[in-house]
């Protein structure tokens, strides 16, 4: 999610011990510990998660770390290794979202939503480093707040389980930040593991880890981001979540998750064209997550590529939440040797995957990068993501 301020400009990782010996120069002291959590890439099944449907994310090897001590008083003292914003520093017994700036809302709306569970939080002095780039579909703002709620969890002994730990981060989303998003990107930061993708029911919160990776089947899955800025605080999310609920609501289910692909045509009569093409995508997408599945699960990463290609057709024209650049980036990569090419995460910008033969790499990039420039659009980021664990305690 984009903060609107460029300013914070995202570099390299530090190693542990500079991210300690920092928070010792800025605190004046050592922090309790160090916690990590990743970003994500979703593989497949898009706006699915609020529609209590299927999901299959996996935590990405790049990761937000926050070295975080408490106090003895109720000061949260808030820093980062980024660029242009210093220190910042709020009250427990008064958070306030409208005033919170930046990437500070994330760890101040996970406080708060611990504080609405009856959590008794410290006050705490907390130095964030992230390698995870912002705004772009990336879940860097959930990354944040799977380490701070890892680092509060373990530091107040309140003894969450993951399932626990996504609605608080699900609640200061939709309640402090203001994004109304659903669960799909704390519970891949979460419950992520290296070599897996997370096969996550919505409904139930069941976790399925598919063992995913690309390298053993001659591929990489290249993240394109296309520098496209958006937030999932504006409208076209929201919007297209309005849509989600109304149509269930025509059809009198309780979620989308409810109507079945032999529905769709009766669906067809009753709702409006665009109501129908939004649950379309729906349905379809969930249906495709459970054949990306048993793909996996039958014959391997080089399987899915048509499924990734279905998925990107719908949220282009069912869906309608991609964007000249996203679909550039997809076209480019697929006519230059990648076997399935999407947009991930919540669309309106952000990044494509491209599912990539090692052999095709190269051409992929070139391309990509030159179809971009001819059409006179900003250079795009590529680089190669690996399914990773997710949030844990590293110092
Ligand atoms: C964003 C949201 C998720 C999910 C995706 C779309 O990443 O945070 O909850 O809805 O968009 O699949």
């Amino acid at each position: 999610m984009s903060n609107g301020n460029s300013a914070d400009a995202v570099s390299a990782p530090l190693e542990t011990a500079a991210l300690i010996s920092r928070f010792e120069e800025n605190f004046g002291r050592l922090p309790d510990g160090v916690w990590q959590a990743p970003g994500r890439v979703n593989l497949i099944g898009e706006h699915t998660d609020y529609n209590e449907g299927f999901v299959l994310p996996f935590a990405i090897d790049k990761t937000a770390r926050v070295a975080v001590a408490a106090r003895p008083d109720s000061t949260i003292r808030l820093l980062s290794t980024y660029g242009g914003q210093g220190l910042t520093t709020a009250d427990l017994t008064s958070l306030d979202s409208a005033a919170a700036r930046g990437w500070t809302k994330y760890p101040l709306g996970v406080i708060w939503a611990l504080q609405q569970r009856g959590i008794e939080v410290p006050g705490i002095d907390l130095l964030l480093d992230s390698d995870v780039p912002l705004g772009a579909g990336l879940s860097s703002s959930h990354a944040i707040e799977c380490a701070v709620i890892s680092a509060l969890n373990e530091l107040t002994g309140a003894g969450l389980q993951a399932e626990e730990m996504v609605l608080a981060t699900q609640q200061a989303e939709n309640d402090f930040v203001g994004a109304p998003t659903g669960i799909m990107d704390q519970s891949a930061s979460l419950r992520g593991a290296k070599g897996h993708a997370v096969f996550l029911d919505c409904r139930t919160q069941e976790v399925q880890l598919v063992p995913f990776e690309a390298e053993p089947a001659g591929l990489v899955m290249l993240v394109i981001d296309t520098k496209v800025q958006h937030s999932h605080a504006d409208g076209g999310y929201a919007s297209r979540r309005a849509s989600c609920e109304l149509g269930a609501e025509v059809l009198g289910v309780p979620a989308l998750r409810d109507v079945t692909v032999d529905d769709l045509e009766e669906a067809s009569g009753l709702l409006d064209e665009v109501t129908f093409r939004r649950v379309r995508h729906v349905v379809m997408e969930n249906d495709r997550v459970l054949q990306t599945v048993e793909l996996l699960a039958r014959q391997g990463p080089g399987a899915i590529g048509a499924l990734l290609d279905a998925s990107h057709v719908s949220m282009r024209d069912d869906f309608e939440i991609s964007c000249p650049e996203l679909d550039l980036a997809v076209d480019a990569s697929r006519r230059n040797g990648a076997i399935g090419a999407r947009m991930t995460g919540g669309g309106f910008g952000g990044a494509a995957i491209a599912l990539t033969p090692v052999a095709a790499e190269a051409e992929v990039r070139a391309a990509v990068v030159n179809a971009f420039a001819d059409a006179g659009y900003g250079k795009p980021d590529i680089f190669t993501v690996t399914p990773a664990a997710g949030a844990h305690r590293i110092s």
